[in-house]
């Protein structure tokens, strides 16, 4: 087939892909308040608040905010063999490290290697100093439960939480991903990080199209099981938590990124007002139709209950 650069750009407008400058544009700038930043690009805010708003969240087992206290962290963690440790503002899993285990005094990361505790003390003073956070400005370094995930995604991620991205506009839950850890993200969901997004039907809660890089993908690379038709547990859950945790941020274009933990079910991981594009490419469908549809109504709907109702309703893969 010869490449037509015409057919290919009628078709992306045909199918609604929304692109950066445009998302910047249109949604980001037009619908995200400035001064609601902070309660998604700061970790440790986004948590208080949900913790608030009756959201669940991951326990928050310490904070390190000075050098002299990264010292002390190992005593506060003695009794925890899983944790994560995370900046407070960071993104795109840098700066993350999942730690599942130990062997005297070291600790085991996701990816199975071995950290001293020099190591880890390094890695939280770089932390600290801003190496891995948005504008580069000294940070606060959280460190939290490690979520297990459900056991029913065993299959198709690589030793690390998978989580659940929803996008939400004005209150409406609009597109959705699961994004798969595979060996090469290191326990991460990020992307970035090389992650598989895998686009979920918003009726159904079903998976359907998945995207590895710019690849599109039908199995998982590592354990080469299918990532297409698994259904989500707690699907409803999921789009409630999404919608409310919306309304708590106050932003009207928002990422909200859950994980389902296999004890304590579902909890909020972050929240973004940058919401990545890839989710499109995962869907194998654009965000701009759904955007204009709920531009066009007449009134939003007050309660989260309808306007979940109203998404499961309109926005199916179709
Ligand atoms: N508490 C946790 N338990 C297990 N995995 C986690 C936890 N926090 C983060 N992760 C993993 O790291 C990834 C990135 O974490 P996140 O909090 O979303 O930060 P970022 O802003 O860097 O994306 C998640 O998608 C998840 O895979
Ligand atoms: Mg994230």
């Amino acid at each position: 087939m010869i490449f037509n650069p015409f057919a290919v750009a009628k078709r992306l407008r045909k199918i609604g892909l929304v692109g950066i400058n445009q998302r910047n544009a249109d949604y980001v700038l037009r619908y995200n308040k400035r001064k609601f930043y902070p309660r998604v690009d700061d970790k440790l805010l986004t948590k208080q608040l949900a913790i608030e708003h009756g959201l669940p969240v991951p326990e928050l087992y310490a904070v390190v905010r000075e050098e002299h206290e990264i010292e002390e962290v190992h005593a506060k963690l003695k009794d925890r063999e899983k944790f994560v440790v995370k900046p407070a503002h960071g993104s795109g899993g840098d700066g993350i490290m999942v730690v599942v285990g130990r062997r005297g005094s070291k600790y085991r990361r996701a990816n199975g290697l071995l950290m001293t505790e020099d190591e880890f003390n390094h890695h939280l003073s770089n932390a600290l100093s801003g190496l891995f956070s948005l504008g580069g400005q000294a940070d606060a370094v959280l460190i939290e439960y490690c979520v297990e995930f459900d056991p029913v995604f065993d299959h198709v991620s690589y030793r690390g939480v998978p989580d659940i991205r929803i996008i939400v506009f004005q209150g409406y839950p609009v597109m959705a991903m699961i994004r798969l850890p595979t060996r090469m993200s290191d326990g991460k969901a990020n992307l970035h990080q090389g992650a598989i997004g895998v686009g979920i039907d918003l009726p159904t809660g079903r998976t359907c199209k998945g995207v590895w890089g710019n690849e599109p993908v039908k199995e998982h690379p590592d354990t080469e099981h299918s990532i297409i038709g698994m259904e989500i547990p707690h699907w409803d859950d999921l789009m409630m938590i999404a919608a409310t945790a919306s309304d708590m941020s106050g932003l009207g274009y928002v990422g909200v990124d859950i994980v389902l933990d296999k004890q304590l079910g579902p909890m909020i991981l972050e929240l973004n007002a940058r919401p990545g594009l890839a989710i499109q490419i995962a869907n194998g469908n654009g965000l701009q139709h759904r955007l204009q549809a709920i531009e066009a109504l007449p009134k939003l709907a007050a309660t989260a209950q309808e306007r979940v109702a109203f998404s499961r309703e309109h926005f199916g893969t179709v």
